[in-house]
């Protein structure tokens, strides 16, 4: 826990130590590890903004208000604080999965307002001038930057694994950890390229499971590209998978780049593992949708991932007793 949380600041101070130089880091931020032990928790390791206070935002040349570690926390009054607004002109060019400006609408925070769900899996998050406050407190922007939800933007990620394995069918296994290596399906995400859970959005509505589902077949099979009849082939064999109890690895609040101090990410991380490597492994994957390539890879804590996405895996080869 100590190194844990030397290892946060020392991390913190390098990242504000390049901000106030004007120095920019990068955007998606490669490579940030998050370490875990037994007795902390994701959100514990996220308390504290690192990626919602890169420089400079995702896709844009806006530059955040640079925020110290210990003005993070709304709780602490800074009267100079002056975040940059910014809402980029995807989003206020009024796609369907964004809301409308604040003062042309009436958002119900905290709720599941229509078809919209509000609610925070960090529980009831506070609002300041009608506009919803980031729980995990300051990240130097206002507004909604990419994200088209004012307050929590909710995601899926479907994390498949399958056992390393020999010409035989033997297991592989990790000559230092000794332990049996997982593989899991990977996509280069063609907004930053970099790898990651081929996750998405929850639509208004949907039900996470079926989120789940939706997203590994169109952007790790490319479903919505295939024929009818192959759709359905690849629909019937992945339902299964789907539908057996998954291990949920996190579920909450993610220190994402996108996030605003008046929108943020979250999600919902579960595992479906296919033991004996007959069921998803076998089907032919293909880039779709949201992602450039697609292809198994070794979990190992040294593989870097997009946002989260490496915390979570290394939950998962915990879990199954694999090599990390
Ligand atoms: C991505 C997920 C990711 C989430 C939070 C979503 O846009 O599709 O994979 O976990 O953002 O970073």
């Amino acid at each position: 826990m100590v190194h844990v949380l030397l290892r946060r600041n020392w991390i913190g101070r390098l990242r504000l130590a390049l901000t106030l130089f004007g120095l920019p880091y990068t955007v998606c931020t490669p490579g940030v590890k998050y370490v875990t032990d037994n007795n902390v928790t994701q959100s514990q390791l996220n308390a504290t903004h690192v990626k919602a206070r890169c420089s400079q935002y995702p896709g844009s040349d806006v530059r955040r208000f640079p925020v110290p570690d210990d003005k993070v926390n709304w709780s602490q009054s800074w009267a100079q604080y002056n975040p940059v607004r910014y809402t980029s002109l995807a989003v206020l060019k009024k796609p369907v999965w964004a809301d409308p400006d604040i003062s042309s609408f009436s958002p119900k925070f905290n709720t599941v307002d229509g078809a919209v769900d509000r609610t925070s899996f960090e529980g009831s998050y506070k609002e300041e001038n009608g506009k919803p406050l980031n729980p995990h407190g300051r990240t130097g922007l206002s507004g909604r930057g990419l994200l088209g939800r004012w307050g929590p933007n909710h995601a899926a990620d479907p994390i498949v694994t399958r056992w390393k394995v020999d010409e035989r069918g033997t297991k592989i296994h990790h000559s230092v950890s000794k332990l049996p290596i997982l593989q899991f399906v990977a996509i280069k995400r063609k907004d930053c390229g970099e790898w990651a859970i081929p996750g998405g959005m929850v639509d208004p509505g949907e039900q996470v499971s079926l989120t789940l589902q939706r997203e590994f077949s169109e952007e790790a099979l490319n479903s919505l590209a295939v024929q009818p009849s192959e759709r359905a082939q690849i629909h019937e064999r992945i339902t299964k998978l789907f539908k057996s109890p998954g291990f949920q690895a996190f579920k909450g609040y993610v220190d994402d780049p996108r996030n605003t101090d008046n929108a943020w990410m979250e999600t919902v991380a579960v595992n479906f593992h296919d033991d004996s490597g007959n069921s998803v492994s076998e089907l032919p994957l293909q880039a779709g949708d949201d992602a450039g390539q697609v292809q198994w890879v070794d979990v190992d804590s040294s593989f870097p991932l997009y946002a989260s996405h490496s915390s979570f895996l290394e939950l998962v080869a915990k879990e199954r007793k694999a090599h990390w």
